[in-house]
Parts: structure tokens; sequence; C-alpha cells
């Protein structure tokens, strides 16, 4: 133990003294296509969500933001995420685990909440299934997420991108080319293609755990393991073909209609990744919204989203304070103990 490197040292007790000022579980909101961190509308959404929470939130980025959440393949996206989140949660996850060895303090919710947009809802769903190394994601929210998947191409425009696109679909959805140079591909299901859809669709069917030879429990444990799975569906969402899919709806294999609702999709039956054991265990809300794709409202943030950002675990942690102290110097004396540092000794004395 007295070889750990000085930096893990600093880390541990920065991460000990943030601990008080963070009331709440942080959560991580991952945006959608032709959109980036920086830009106005993904800025003011995590701001608005972290100011009525009280949470402190992070937008990951992945790759340049735009071009990339079109270009790069989404298993590609999922992985960059999911290092980022490591990245962000790993060194608190861990100083929990052992504050919860030591004194069992529970009050140090170990885990976040995942707020994704359209695209980002499938990237958060990725981060959930197949994140190794990461705290749980607690509540995942999300906004017009294609989870069943969508039958045409997000409306684009006539731009020579959007006419480069179009071209590319129309060359064929599930070649491996456009599967590697087009994200959304990873998410279009054509009912009337299902056989080329499983061969050669690189994302969905994993994500879905569609295919039954390489159907993976793993995927439905932790998916299952969700607290609270809020599914927001917008009234008037044009982007979205057909817009049921942000509530696993989706047209039955071989036909364009009707819109079965998730419940009798095969997924729910046979339960491929938990959406059925969270459904009965009433962890999933099913919310319709007026407005276009992701057009939220001030109010249906507050009410959809805000709540499952509020941590209870955090009113319990205020009204326990005074002792936290008390039990924080306890753990400061153990981790002094851990690494061979007796009390009278400089606080970061280099290692030898
Ligand atoms: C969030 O709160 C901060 C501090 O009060 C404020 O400066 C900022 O404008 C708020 N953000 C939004 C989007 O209202
Ligand atoms: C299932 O997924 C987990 C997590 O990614 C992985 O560790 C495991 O090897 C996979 N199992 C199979 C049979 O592929
Ligand atoms: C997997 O699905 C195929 C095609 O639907 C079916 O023929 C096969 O029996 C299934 N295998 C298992 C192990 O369920
Ligand atoms: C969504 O809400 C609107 C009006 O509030 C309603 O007309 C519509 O049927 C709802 N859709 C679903 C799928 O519940």
């Amino acid at each position: 133990m007295a070889s750990l490197p000085l930096s893990t040292i600093i880390i541990f007790f920065c991460t000990v003294t943030l601990v008080p000022l963070a009331h709440s579980v942080p959560f991580v909101v991952l945006h959608g296509i032709s959109d980036k961190c920086s830009s106005k509308e993904v800025t003011r959404f995590t701001e608005l969500l972290s100011n009525w929470s009280g949470s402190q939130g992070y937008c990951v980025e992945i790759g340049d933001g735009i071009w990339d959440s079109w270009t790069m393949p989404l298993l590609e996206q999922t992985a960059i995420a999911c290092e980022k989140v490591v990245k962000l949660f790993g060194n608190r996850f861990l100083f929990v685990l052992l504050a919860i060895e030591v004194k069992n303090m529970r009050e140090l919710s170990e885990g976040y909440n995942m707020v994704g947009l359209s695209q980002g809802a499938m990237i958060g769903r990725g981060i959930v299934e197949w994140c190794d190394g990461a705290p749980p994601v607690k509540n995942f929210i999300s906004l017009a997420g294609p989870h069943a998947g969508i039958a045409s191409i997000p409306f684009c425009g006539s731009e020579w991108f959007c006419i480069f696109v179009d071209t590319l679909i129309e060359l064929e959805v599930y070649s491996a080319y456009v599967q590697e140079h087009l994200a959304p591909s990873g998410y279009v299901k054509i009912p009337t293609d299902i056989g080329a859809y499983l061969k050669g669709c690189k994302f969905l069917p994993k994500l879905n755990n569609e295919i039954n030879t390489t159907r993976n429990s793993t995927y439905k444990e932790r998916f299952a393991s969700l607290e609270t799975l809020v599914l927001i569906m917008f009234e008037q969402d044009s982007v979205l073909v057909p817009k049921e899919t942000s509530w696993f709806g989706y047209y039955p294999d071989g036909a364009f209609d009707p819109i079965l609702p998730a419940q009798e999709t095969l997924l729910y039956i046979e339960d491929w990744i938990g959406l059925k054991i969270l459904d009965e265990a009433g962890k999933v809300k099913f919310i319709n919204v007026t407005g276009g794709h992701l057009e939220i409202s001030d109010s249906d943030m507050k009410k959809h989203i805000v709540p499952y950002l509020e941590d209870e675990a955090s009113l319990h942690m205020m009204a326990t304070e005074t002792s936290f102290y008390t039990r924080l110097s306890s753990i400061w004396n153990f981790m002094l103990d851990l690494f061979g540092l007796a009390q009278d000794q400089p606080l970061l004395r280099p290692m030898d």
C-alpha cells in the first residue's frame, strides 16, 4: 500500500473534500445528432436541469460533436462515451467503495443519472448495457430515443451533406460501408427487410439483444437494474418514424402497419433486455408531451425530468451533515493508516 503513487492520494483527498459539496448524484447529458455540447440549446438544457435539480450536470462530448455525431459508428461513439464516464466518475466510485466498506456511508450514493437526447439516448443505453468499470446508472431519462429503430433516416435537409446521406442510404443502408460511415444507419430498421437488418446492422440488434444466438444476459441484467426508466415521446415528432419508437413501440416484422405498443413486441414479450421486468415493477414511465422532436417546454422538463435528477439520499445527507464530518474524519484517519502515514506527518508527503 505504501507504494501507491502520490497522485492517487491527492485524488482521494480531493474526492473527500468534494463530497460534502455535492448534495446529490451527478447526471450526464448525451446530445443528439447534428448537435454538440457547446451549442446554445444543449448548454441551456444542461444548465437548467442542473439549476433546478441542484445536481451537477455534465454534457459528455464525443469526438468533435456535430460531424462525428453523423459519421462515427455508434459502437465507437458508445465506447468513447463510456471511457469518458469512467474517467468522470471512476475515482469517485473507487472512493465510495472504500467508504462503504469502511463506514457504510450509504449517503454517498454510488451512481449517477443519465439524460439522453434522441440518438444520445441510444448511446446512453449502450453505456448502461456495455460500459464496464463505470458506476451504475440510476435513473435513465430518454427524450425521443429511437429505441426500437426508425424506418427512415432523420430529416436532414437539402445541403450537400444531406444529398450525400440520401445517396448512401439508397445505396444500401445495411452495407458495411454505410454502417461504418453514417451513425444513424445503426438504428435504421426497415420492417420489410429484417433479414438484412439482423445480418448487416451493427448497433441496434446488439443493443436490443435481438439475435438469439448472441444474446447476452449481462446486458439485460444491467438494463433491468435501472431504478427508473423515463421514456418521453413527442406528440408531433416527425423526425422519428414512427414516433412510438420513443416508447419501444414499432412495426411488426414484415409490414409498415400497425404500430405495435411496446408490450406487444417480441423484445418485450420475450424480454430480451429487461424492459418487461422494469415495466412490471412499475419502473417505466411512458410520458407523452406536446411538441415536435426534442421540443420540450420548461414546465415539462420540471415535471418529467427534474424529479429524477434530485436524489432523496441527498436530503438525508443534508440532515446528517454534522455527523458527516465526524465520519469524514474517521475515514481520513483510515486513509492515513492505509497509506502508512502517521497523523503528525505532512499530509501529502511524497511516497518512495
Ligand atoms: C443557472 O444558474 C446560474 C447561477 O444562478 C445562472 O447564472 C445561470 O444563468 C442559470 N442558467 C440558466 C440557463 O438559467
Ligand atoms: C456479455 O457481456 C459482458 C459485458 O460486456 C461480457 O463481459 C461477456 O463476456 C459477454 N458474454 C458473452 C457470452 O459474450
Ligand atoms: C433462433 O432464431 C432462429 C430464427 O428465428 C430460429 O430458427 C432458432 O430456432 C432460434 N434458436 C434458438 C436457440 O432459440
Ligand atoms: C398523447 O397525448 C395526446 C393529448 O394529450 C393524446 O391525444 C394522445 O392520444 C396521446 N398519445 C398516446 C400514445 O397516449
